[in-house]
């Protein structure tokens, strides 16, 4: 049972990132940022805002979430406290534990392996499947930009579970009128499928290359933005802010569980710490900065999306922002913004299809994955099997996937995995007191705790249905541990059930 908590000396997980065989050092705190903003705007602002301010039905009228209303500005800023705390707390373990593998890497060196597994198998749902959202909505804003000009037929943009799951009469209707093979209706996203593709592709060329394409594009999302804004904003009908708060706290809680997904990514970066210069140094800012900047646009975008139309009708429409344009007579604005989101959402995809690989990377090398996930290409030095098995599964299911369906099992993931991160920084402050942090949170006994405890207050909002399918998830993963990571990790096997060597002292940079 001892061998469940083995603990990786952090000097080893620092000597990993050192190896000269690993993945090649090459993003500055600029870099980071602008992955940073590339991870964190996208289907979140694009699409879940929609169900987040108007609420949500499921396919027999049922109430799956109420809506915050024009509340929804409370929302985010609820989001951006927690994120902030969880944020500095991932900074300071960033900052001390610069290496491939985010969150299962920390909680490797603080609360054991058992631990550390459940979080590396949690963490796919962020990535893996967060990011099936994404490609989803993608495909949404493509039908939005063409509309009016080609006419997709809805059979092959649209997954056979969002015909499903979907309250639309026109939606659901899809299963009798999809063309049938077998009895089973054909249903298929090509759109969503093609742009992951698409993507695994650019990553599988190396970091410095895609690193430089999602510069463009973060540059294209703000621009994009601050049109919706500037745009918006003039057209704004004070009446649609009353009621501000129609389904009171409820609904801002509510709200702010969905559109929690527009947050998820900042800590995306930290998955690059292997190949950061000057990673003490840089990833803090990369963090915080990021966040700061994208919890801004997302009021300002919240507030005047709420005042365009009444918000109850922005739960219609897969692309609310384009919805609101057009509902307001901005037509060709919204092809510009739907235009954007192509991009805002390609960017996200680059950011997160490029992290899921690197923490089966960082698993592999662990021995808690087959050692053939660790390959890492010769030529462009990325984790090559890792970065086609992702891209793979995650194409495979955003062809017939939901994208509703996957925010709230995405959120319920990343939220655990922000509260482990949380008590983490504390255990290490109390088991590795002397270690340099280069950066420290402030008050890390207030901000800690608050933090962990926001992030299961904003767990509380989501569906019973996403807490009974993360319940499922972690069993699978208990499950496969007991029967593979246990017996092949490296750590148990080379060292011995419990590790207590102390670690070397580090220098600063
Ligand atoms: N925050 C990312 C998005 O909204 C995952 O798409």
């Amino acid at each position: 049972m001892r061998g469940l908590f083995s603990r990786k000396p952090i000097a080893a997980l620092l000597a990993e990132g050192e190896n000269p065989e690993g993945l090649r050092r090459a993003l500055g705190a600029g870099d980071l940022i602008m992955l940073a903003i590339g991870a964190v705007i996208g289907a979140g602002i694009f699409g879940s805002i929609g169900s987040a301010a108007a609420g949500q039905l499921g396919p027999n009228g049922e109430v799956v979430r109420v809506g915050a209303g024009p509340a929804l500005v409370i929302s985010f800023l609820l989001l951006g406290v927690c994120c902030a705390l969880a944020g500095l707390c991932y900074a300071e373990l960033a900052s001390m534990i610069p290496q491939a593998g985010s969150a299962y890497a920390y909680s490797y060196a603080t609360l054991g392996e058992a631990v550390a597994w459940i979080i590396g198998w949690d963490l796919i749902l962020e990535y893996a499947v967060g990011n099936v959202a994404v490609a989803i909505s993608w495909g949404d804003y493509l039908k939005s930009l063409f509309a009016g000009w080609v006419t997709f037929p809805p059979w092959l943009t649209t997954g056979y579970r969002t015909a499903l799951l979907s309250n639309d009469p026109a939606v659901h209707g899809l299963l009798d009128s999809a063309p049938h093979v077998a009895g089973i209706p054909i249903l298929v996203n090509i759109p969503a499928f093609a742009i992951v593709a698409f993507i695994t592709w650019l990553l599988l060329h190396g970091v410095r290359e895609s690193a430089r394409a999602n510069n463009i594009m973060v540059a294209v999302k703000l621009v994009v933005l601050a049109l919706f804004i500037v745009m918006g904003a003039t057209h704004i009908t004070t009446a649609n802010y009353h009621p501000f708060a129609p389904n009171g706290f409820t609904g801002i809680h509510q709200g702010a569980a969905i559109v929690f997904f527009a947050y998820i990514g900042f800590d995306a970066i930290s998955t690059a710490a292997e190949e950061t210069k000057n990673p003490q140094r840089n990833l803090p800012i990369g963090i915080l900065g990021g966040l700061a900047i994208c919890t801004v646009i997302y009021v300002i975008v919240g507030a005047v999306l709420t005042g365009m139309v009444p918000y109850g009708e922005l739960g219609r429409a897969a692309d609310p922002l384009a919805y609101a344009l057009n509902a307001t007579g901005l037509t060709s604005i919204a092809k510009i913004v739907a235009l954007g989101a192509i991009f805002s959402m390609a960017a996200v995809l680059l950011v997160f299809q490029y992290g899921q690989p690197r923490i089966f990377f960082a698993m592999a090398r662990d021995g808690l994955l087959p050692k053939w996930a660790a390959r890492v290409h010769p030529k462009h030095r990325v984790p090559y099997a890792t970065t086609l098995l992702t891209g793979g599964v995650v194409a495979f299911w955003a062809l017939i996937g939901d994208a509703a369906e996957t925010y709230d099992l995405t959120n319920i993931g990343t939220l655990f995995a922000f509260m482990l991160v949380c008590i983490g920084v504390m255990v290490l402050r109390h088991t590795d007191r002397e270690r340099p942090r280069p950066f420290r949170v402030p008050f890390v006994y207030v901000v800690a705790p608050a933090g962990a405890i926001l992030c299961l207050v904003v767990m509380r909002g989501l569906p019973r249905l996403a807490w009974e399918r993360f319940g499922w998830w972690l069993l699978i993963g208990i499950a496969l541990y007991a029967v593979y990571g246990y017996r092949h990790s490296t750590l148990r096997r080379g060292t011995g059930p419990v590790v207590v060597e102390p670690p070397a002292p580090i220098e600063k940079e």
